[in-house]
């Protein structure tokens, strides 16, 4: 395996006429924090969009190299739909599939999971609940084993209890296992996302802009939780972030976006100097690089 665990080539979204990424390479060290940032509209989401399979991609080459193979994001989601498929009922039959059960999914399965700029999580389900519907493709779903209610089937429902409450415990969530997800503060919400997205067990983490609404404590604990996915858990952490303090602060890498297009690269001091980037912000919003 290489040392590099995600590798993005010459990444294109177009959405009609708006160039949302243009030519945007990049390459994440395994075991590492990467750091994607960049002025509001700048391409961001629309790259985790495209690694994770919500989207997919106009053009160029995704890999992940997780769970010891290689995966080739783009050709995992498979073709795009065409009209002419309704005639084949193979073609429609996938393409059924995959409205389904969606890209993501497949992505998710080869290793790769993330959180979400807007959280997303079953409001009206407790917060254990979230957990145990994550872990869906690891259980044992055979009807037939549930009805019997047999010996695997037992020991995959706790084991997937036993993996919610061990991530409950990392994201200082245990007290409140029991509670709805929409009852929960913004930060333990945020937290809870991240628990959930660790419950697939992935190899790699997109987490899109985590720190949102979180006060100095929050976000000091949150980098702290961070860091521990990479030293304790063999994680890698691709990281979008508007917090400059905290992405200076934890970073190994960092990159630039700016109107869809890698702007600028290197460790964060480089950044933190990078006239390019210091332009780029400016011209967006004179506080965030303070
Ligand atoms: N589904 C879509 N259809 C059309 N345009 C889109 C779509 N998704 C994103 N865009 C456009 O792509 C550009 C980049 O958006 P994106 O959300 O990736 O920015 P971002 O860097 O995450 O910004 P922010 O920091 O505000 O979250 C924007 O101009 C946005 O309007
Ligand atoms: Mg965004």
């Amino acid at each position: 395996m290489s040392e590099y665990v995600l590798t993005v080539e010459k990444l294109m979204m177009h959405f009609g006429g708006i160039k949302a990424l243009s030519d945007v390479s990049l390459k994440v060290k395994r075991n590492s924090i990467f750091a994607l940032i960049g002025p509001n509209g700048a391409g961001k989401t629309t790259v985790f969009n495209c690694l994770t399979g919500f989207y997919k991609a106009t053009g160029g080459r995704i890999e992940l190299q997780t769970r010891g193979m290689k995966t080739n994001v783009i050709k995992l989601l498979g073709e795009p739909f065409q009209p002419t498929d309704f005639v084949s009922l193979r073609s429609f039959a996938s393409r059924l599939y995959y409205k389904m059960f969606g890209g993501t999914h497949l992505v998710n399965r080869a290793g790769l999971a993330r959180t979400f700029q807007n959280i997303r999580l079953f409001r009206e389900m407790s917060v254990v609940e979230n957990l145990l519907v994550a872990q869906h493709m690891w259980v044992n779903r055979n009807m037939v084993a549930g009805i019997l209610n047999t010996r695997g089937y037992r020991q995959a429902e706790e084991d997937a209890l036993n993996t919610a409450f061990y991530w409950l415990e990392v994201v200082d969530l245990v007290d409140c296992a029991n509670r709805l997800a929409g009852e929960l503060s913004y930060g333990q919400q945020r937290r809870l996302e991240i628990a959930r997205a660790m419950c697939t067990r992935p190899q790699v983490i997109c987490l899109d802009e985590p720190a949102a609404g979180l006060n100095p404590q929050e976000t000091e604990a949150l980098s702290g939780m961070i860091r521990l996915l990479r030293d304790e858990h063999d994680m890698t952490i691709v990281l979008i972030e508007h917090d400059m303090g905290m992405v200076m602060g934890i970073s190994d890498h960092i990159v630039v976006l700016d109107h869809g297009n890698v702007i600028a690269e290197g460790g964060p001091e480089q950044i933190r100097n990078d006239p390019k980037v210091i332009a780029a912000y400016l011209g967006a919003d004179e506080e965030e690089l303070a």
